[in-house]
């Protein structure tokens, strides 16, 4: 049943390590404004599609190599170009078509965004004499440029560049300037405007108005890309693709692979089967009240799966973190597959697999920086495809994670599904340190209730981005009473982080971390010692395996 063409490279774009394709493929409704944000390498490019999309806007990311005819495919109200760490003479500077700058849209450009703009229109760059780097105050010189619409004559703004314009190309005026340099340009006629600063951080307080001003005010924007707008499009676009076929879903519980069940639901009902798999190493009433919540309060219709006793059997004996990694991946697939197959024959053939891809994971495979090394191998489904011959539905692939959530919120689904921190597919596994037991996981998932238990309690859990228990299988003397102990240690982690890829363990309060240590204690026989770990990442991860 597989089709050859975009559903299949679609697919692809889940897998980073295996495969990094030139451009994510839009995914996205003809009839929805899109500003196409071209990635030129800067660590801000997501915040300005994050600052766009907080307008009601539609934006998209495309690396800054995306053919020609790819940005024209996304019919853009607009085009920005973001900043990047290269000058533009650098041998290797990230380039685009230059093609674009003639194409019938606005266009933004954002410090390199800028120097690509002058270096290709025929102006100069050069290597400026000093850095610019951190606050800085800008004067505007021309109030009347649309850009600058509402804005008061001085900004506060952050710079952060090493090459500056030195010549402006024919047709283009300054419009701003800093005590030592250039700040903005424009070009009425050709609609081209450039800031040298990045309006996309918080350091520049009004970069949100300029933003504003660049999409309404130039662009001439609607604002329509609301929660709503999206439900029901997606619905509706799900609703024609899949036809009288059947679909399945693989639910974790969490955040995304619940959202994206729950719209596919709202499009096909009783079409969608999901199938939620105990691997043995969930938290502990994870099996039943995940179940709850999704069958019961949102009826999904689930086939719940307890396979505990396959994957604890695959995980007898083995120690190293990659093995329980790939052990638990495959004996998951193995499982889903059953499943599937036991579906199909009831259902007369599955078509389709939904997946909870979301947007960072398509911008991360397709970034012009490349993906990062291989930390860890990450748990996924992406085997499934292929080997069962799915097409795939992937309704969030074009959001990022809080938008997740307000789209789980306008459908009405319960906070404690939409405000729960991630959980890693091979879940406990990777927080026992040393062999997985059946005794092991009981004892974690004691000392991990205690935990969470007590910063619900302190009112911390939706502030802190994963915190947990881990247990380490290091023997240690205590005392209880009269008696001497000799049992495990248990390490908390909680930490701070914007996207899991880099984080700062966070200062739980005294109070909190005394309950912790004393309930875990007291209440879990087996553990007699608490530890607490202070590592960020990097250099530490956020899970210990
Ligand atoms: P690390 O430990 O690499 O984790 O700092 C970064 C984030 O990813 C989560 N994580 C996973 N999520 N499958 C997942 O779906 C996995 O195999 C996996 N391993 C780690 C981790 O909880 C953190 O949020």
């Amino acid at each position: 049943m597989i089709r050859r063409g975009w559903y299949w490279r679609r697919f692809l774009h889940c897998l980073p390590l295996l495969y990094s394709p030139p451009y994510p493929l839009p995914h996205w409704n003809v009839d929805t404004q899109t500003v196409v944000i071209l990635d030129f390498g800067s660590q801000y490019t997501q915040l300005i599609a994050r600052r766009i999309r907080e307008q009601n806007v539609f934006s998209i990311v495309l690396p800054c190599t995306a053919p020609l005819a790819e940005i024209q495919a996304c019919h853009p109200i607009g085009i920005i170009l973001s900043g990047g760490p290269s000058s533009v003479y650098d041998a290797d500077a990230p380039d685009a078509d230059p093609r674009l700058l003639t194409l019938d849209a606005p266009i933004l450009g954002i410090c390199y965004g800028l120097h690509f703009i002058v270096h290709h229109l025929g102006g100069k760059v050069r290597t400026a004499p000093k850095r610019e780097y951190g606050h800085a105050e800008v004067s505007i010189e021309d109030a009347a440029t649309p850009l600058f619409a509402g804005l008061p004559p001085t900004l506060q703004v952050w710079m952060s560049h090493g090459d500056e314009a030195l010549e402006l190309p024919p047709g283009f005026r300054r419009t701003a300037v800093t005590s030592n340099a250039l700040a903005a340009i424009a070009n009425d006629q050709r609609r081209i405007w450039a800031v040298q600063f990045h309006p996309e951080v918080h350091h520049t307080p009004l970069g949100p108005q300029l933003i504003k001003n660049f999409i309404f005010n130039i662009c001439g924007a609607r604002g329509d890309w609301t929660p709503a707008h999206f439900i029901e499009s997606t619905v509706a676009s799900i609703r024609q693709k899949v036809g009288s076929g059947h679909v399945i879903c693989g639910l974790s519980g969490g955040v995304d692979s619940s959202v994206a069940a729950v719209l596919v639901h709202k499009a096909i009902g009783a079409q969608l089967t999901c199938i939620f798999v105990n691997n043995g190493v969930l938290r502990k009433n994870e099996f039943v009240s995940v179940q709850k919540n999704l069958r019961d309060k949102l009826g999904l219709h689930i086939v719940a799966v307890d396979a505990s006793q396959r994957f604890l059997a695959q995980l007898a004996g083995v120690t190293d973190p990659e093995t329980k990694r790939k052990r638990i991946g495959a004996e998951f697939i193995a499982v889903f597959d059953d499943e599937a197959t036991r579906i199909a024959r009831q259902t007369g053939g599955v078509d389709w697999l939904v997946q909870g891809t979301l947007y960072p994971d398509v911008i991360e495979s397709s970034s012009v920086k490349g993906p990062s090394q291989t930390i860890k191998s990450h748990h996924n489904v992406g085997g499934l495809p292929q080997r069962m011959k799915l097409k795939l539905i992937e309704p969030l692939r074009d959001l990022f994670k809080d938008e997740v959530r307000r789209i789980g919120r306008d459908m009405g689904m319960p906070e404690d599904i939409l405000g729960r921190q991630p959980f890693p597919g091979p879940g406990l596994a990777v927080r026992i340190l040393g062999e997985v037991t059946p005794e092991r996981v009981a004892l974690l998932q004691e000392a991990d209730d205690i935990v969470v238990t007590e910063i619900k309690a302190a009112g911390l859990y939706s502030k802190i981005w994963q915190s947990f228990a881990v247990l380490l299988p290091v023997m240690s003397v205590g005392v209880m009473g009269d008696q001497r102990t000799y049992a495990y240690t248990a390490a908390v982690r909680a930490v701070h982080s914007e996207d899991g890829m880099t984080a700062d363990w966070t200062p739980l309060p005294h109070e909190v971390l005394k309950r912790i240590s004393s309930r875990i204690v007291n209440e879990v026989r087996g553990i007699n010692r608490v530890v607490y770990d202070i590592t960020s990442k990097p250099p530490g991860t956020i899970e210990w395996e």
